[in-house]
């Protein structure tokens, strides 16, 4: 049998645990940097979680800016005009405490600022030959898993369209998994930003780029989100489920760099592009549906993940875990509040064609799908959600 060729990325360092942000004095001083830039939203900086890392940057030594308008959905216009804002202050190291939008930002500064011309074109190819800046990324979301991939996502506003750019340069160097940040997530988010983690755990498993090292963290990610994502979600403050879910999401993110998604996030891209339908929430709604069109693919992928997902399956004969996987993604979705439509995001039937054709287009992670999903199925799954 012949070995499967698979390469590991990872950041430099990670750091756990409650009170893990003091470790940025440390970085500062591993890193050398005297000019520090720190950067969130204004949701993160209204609700005070900023103000920790900053003093802890203060108190380094360190010269800091700070960017705080990070928008949720950052277009390139975004990233040119964060990058105008940055290019005199000759930072030399980044840290962003935020969710994917923020770390997204903060992944193609560090880039953009060691390679100036990517900010002309951001899908240029070849454009980043320089390694990027350091830079730290703090979790504020548990979800996108962000921190560990080599990933970022910004909007073509002309186009409706979202486009990844990608670089193994672009992964962050320190990440720091500090439960106290994630504690005022509300519910909602909670609920689509864990659901969308889960997605990248059993995609990247299902993936016909899966492997050992994906296996490992995925299977774990899956038994740490499905244990804990009800909790996170019915009671915040619960830090024993906030911390599973901190690290499931970031173990379902290491998963994405040595694997990939699938036509879970294929589906969810138009869906993003014309409806602006929030990554996690468009990710939650398709998943039963698409877990449910795999479903005699992905039996034996199934069966295996049913114990790390279900609790008490011992007790079903084995022949029906696969369904009872598919059973499970529903009945998870509905708990979570999650829409079984897509009608309350005007999604109207006569844009099936639309979103069909442009599903189709995303060739990347579909040929990536175990299952060779046909355009009419595809058609098939949008329609079973209008
Ligand atoms: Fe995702």
């Amino acid at each position: 049998m012949s070995q499967k060729q698979y390469n590991v990325k990872f950041p430099k360092k990670v750091f756990s645990g409650k009170g893990s942000i003091e470790e940025l004095k440390g970085i500062v001083s591993m890193t050398g940097a005297s000019s520090v830039c720190l950067m969130t939203d204004p949701g993160v900086a209204g609700c005070g979680l900023a103000k920790l890392p900053l003093s802890v940057l203060e108190g380094s030594g360190a010269r800091v800016t700070v960017i705080d308008d990070v928008p949720r959905e950052p277009s390139v216009y975004d990233v040119q005009d964060t990058y105008r804002k940055l290019k005199d202050d000759a930072v030399d190291l980044i840290v962003a405490i935020g969710g994917g939008s923020v770390i997204d930002m903060a992944k193609i500064m560090s880039v953009a600022m060691t390679n100036e011309s990517l900010i002309e074109d951001l899908r240029a190819e070849g454009a980043i030959t320089e390694p990027s800046l350091p830079m730290a990324a703090i979790p504020t979301t548990s979800g996108t898993g962000a921190e560990a991939t080599a990933n970022a996502i910004f909007l073509y506003p002309e186009e409706d369209l979202k486009v990844g750019i990608v670089h193994e340069y672009m992964i962050p160097d320190f990440v720091i998994l500090d439960v106290s940040v994630t504690c005022g997530l509300p519910p909602a988010l909670t609920a689509s930003t864990g659901v969308d983690a889960l997605c990248h755990a059993v995609e990247s498993y299902i993936s016909v780029l899966s492997n050992p090292f994906c296996e490992l963290f995925s299977l774990k990610a899956v038994q740490l989100i499905c244990r804990s994502i009800e909790r996170a979600y019915s009671d915040g403050n619960d830090l024993e489920a906030r911390e599973d879910m901190q690290l499931g999401s970031f173990y379902a993110g290491l998963c994405l760099t040595t694997s990939s998604t699938v036509a879970v996030h294929a589906l969810s891209y138009p869906l993003g592009g014309k409806y602006h339908i929030p990554h996690g929430v468009s990710n939650a709604v398709l998943l039963p549906y698409v877990m449910e069109a795999n479903l005699e693919c992905c039996r034996e992928q199934f069966t295996t993940l049913a114990p790390y997902m279900i609790q008490g399956i011992e007790e079903v004969p084995e022949e029906q875990w696969p369904q009872k996987v598919v059973d499970y993604l529903y009945e998870l979705m509905k708990k979570l509040d999650i829409p079984d439509s897509l009608t309350g995001f005007g999604v109207k039937p006569e844009d099936l064609d639309y979103l069909t054709d442009n599903a189709v287009k995303v060739e990347r992670l579909l040929l990536k799908n175990p299952k060779k999903l046909t355009k009419e199925e595809i058609k098939n799954i949008y329609k079973r959600l209008l």
